[in-house]
């Protein structure tokens, strides 16, 4: 059950009982204190300006036509006007209880909707950049929460594997195979076949004109130049993958479709941009010109679908993206994810799109942007001699210094679990460093900090989540076998329990803004809620009554399965031990 959406729809009652208009504000927060019982109510305020009435008698009179029978015991009034929610105890811990026993927690899923998400998305003419780690890590995340959530989930990854830069690639790549080599070893370091493919482009006599070729044959589907191109992508995506193997994250082959995949569709598109007189003929190039973007001066932003060659660009892939998307798979959302530096792309995309009706009102479009991964000098993320970080590299450091980090711990484990925890926790630190901050803020890479048993990280999580398994097991009950009544007396054991059940919140704050970090926190703090309960209402110490034993043993186990749930969302893994 979702405690916000029943006190609220609660209080938009009494709102209508006492004659207030149907859309008069009804905001109602958490508590900040838990003095304050767990839920704030703050709409007398307002609707004392709209009816001109003093803002106290007006939370009395919502205090009076409230029905929160068996919800709260005690609704009180503060300040000018704002209305405390003391929840029952017993009410709570019925709640707790079915949760507890409840695979999804007591969470329903949602009226499902098709959503598509678009991640990770990296170019294949280079070696994936941190950029393309962050929507990867962070699109997984906000996939897999939708899913559970009931959502029909579509993702999409929409790899640049087009465009003119191929043909130099292509064209040098000709050369490496004529001479013997084969793909794999040729295009072992993109990066690498990249700059060589530059240089000659720059310098080479005769073949520039020979990559621009390749360039026509490609489009006008030459075969020998699309064997080439096959060839070079799919190297090039099976070095994506190594990186989603090393991430544990959801994608599949069966999840690409990327820019080329809309090469057939590229010039309906056009059509009919131009059919609706939405693109229109500039300097032989086939221009859209967006008033609502206009300048200071009134001159309109010029969005080219087509260029004056006759070649398409990114936005035209996108326009037919979208008409995709939204018509044949018949998205109710569209969510993408991708650098902060690409807002206004898509925001001029969705305005074409919508004139153009590839796009209908009940249909969203969202660009989720996010902020840069920087280095320890606060610049952009690069390696010492400045070169793109690989990111296959990069997780692999992860791993070894968490190996280094388990082997300064006590523990009895054995030499091969530690190995297994050492790999989980390396990546997961990586993953959470990046999901817990907000992601439109640019944020510091710091091994240090990600790899800390203190804090907001992974392995402090991890770690609370092994804790509380222990506890299980010194106690000799498996979650599934706890039966008696929890009963929520100490202070702690009452902030710990409206935390549990607030878990639903911050998961749909994911599922519509996109923005994992919300669960991070919530994590966090239950978390640390735990730490402070199991402090002050010990366990499995001599003296604890019998009764208390387990009603805290199922508070600790609901503890357990929350987080373990959660962190699955945000593709943290989770271990019985470390
Ligand atoms: N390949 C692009 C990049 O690396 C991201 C693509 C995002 N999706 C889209 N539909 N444009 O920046």
């Amino acid at each position: 059950m979702n405690l916000h959406t029943v006190l609220l729809a609660r209080f938009k009652a009494a709102l209508v009982a006492i004659g207030a208009p149907e859309d008069a504000p009804a905001p109602l927060a958490k508590s900040t204190r838990p003095e304050f019982g767990e839920y704030q109510f703050n709409g007398a305020m307002a609707l004392a300006k709209m009816l001109k009435q003093k803002p106290r008698d007006i939370a009395e009179k919502i205090v009076a036509a409230v029905d929160l029978q068996g919800i709260a015991d005690k609704l009180e009034i503060a300040g000018p006007g704002f209305i405390n929610v003391h929840l029952n105890a017993a009410f709570m811990a019925k709640q707790l209880e079915s949760a507890q026993q409840d695979p999804r927690l007591g969470i329903e899923q949602e009226t499902a909707k098709t959503i598509v998400v678009d991640y990770s998305s990296p170019n294949l003419a280079k070696e994936m950049h941190v950029g393309h780690l962050r929507s990867t890590i962070i699109g997984d995340a906000v996939a897999k929460t939708l899913e559970f959530m009931g959502h029909n989930v579509i993702r999409q990854n929409h790899m640049g594997d087009w465009g003119t830069q191929f043909g130099m690639l292509l064209a040098h790549l000709n050369d490496k195979l004529a001479a013997d080599e084969v793909a794999e070893t040729a295009l072992a370091d993109l990066e690498d076949f990249y700059r060589e493919a530059k240089v000659r482009f720059d310098n080479e006599e005769g073949f520039a004109d020979r990559a621009r070729e390749y360039v026509v044959k490609l489009q006008s589907g030459d075969g020998k130049c699309l064997t080439l191109w096959q060839q070079f992508i799919d190297v090039s995506i099976t070095h994506s993958e190594e990186v989603y193997e090393k991430l544990n994250v959801s994608l599949t082959r069966d999840d690409i479709m990327g820019e080329s995949a809309y090469n057939a569709d590229l010039q309906n598109t056009l059509d009919e941009l131009k059919a609706k007189n939405i693109a229109v003929e500039d300097q032989g190039a086939q221009v859209v010109f967006i008033e609502e973007l206009a300048d200071k001066e009134g001159n309109p932003a010029v969005y080219i679908v087509q260029k004056s060659g006759g070649g398409f660009l990114y936005s035209s892939t996108d326009q037919a993206a979208i008409r995709y998307r939204c018509g044949k798979l018949g998205a109710d959302r569209t969510l993408i994810f991708t650098d902060a530096r690409q807002a206004l792309h898509f925001k001029q995309t969705e305005i074409v799109a919508r004139k153009a009706g590839f796009i209908n009102e009940q249909q969203t479009y969202e660009h989720c942007p996010f902020g840069m991964m920087l280095g320890q000098d606060g610049k952009p993320f690069k390696t010492r001699s400045g070169g793109t970080v690989k990111l296959a590299d990069l997780l692999d450091e992860a791993v070894e210094r968490a190996q280094t980090l388990m082997a300064k711990r006590e523990s009895d484990l054995s030499e091969q679990e530690r190995q297994e925890i050492a790999q989980k926790v390396g990546i997961s630190a990586v993953k959470y460093a990046d999901l817990s901050k907000n992601r439109t803020t640019d944020y510091i890479f710091n091994w240090d900090t990600m790899l800390s048993f203190e804090g907001n990280t992974a392995p402090y999580l991890q770690y609370a989540y092994t804790r509380v398994q222990s506890i299980l097991r010194n106690a000799g009950v498996t979650a599934q076998s706890l039966s008696g009544s929890i009963s929520l007396v100490a202070p702690q054991e009452r902030t710990l329990a409206i935390k549990l059940l607030q878990m639903i919140e911050s998961i749909n704050q994911v599922t519509s803004e996109a923005t994992p970090h919300v669960l991070c926190t919530y994590l966090y703090e239950l978390a640390s809620h735990f730490m402070s309960f199991y402090e002050a209402c010990p366990i499995l110490k001599e003296g604890v009554s019998e009764f208390d034993k387990q009603s805290r043993l199922r508070l600790a186990a609901l503890t357990a399965s929350t987080l373990k749930t959660g962190l699955e969302l945000l593709g943290i893994d989770t271990m019985e031990k470390m």
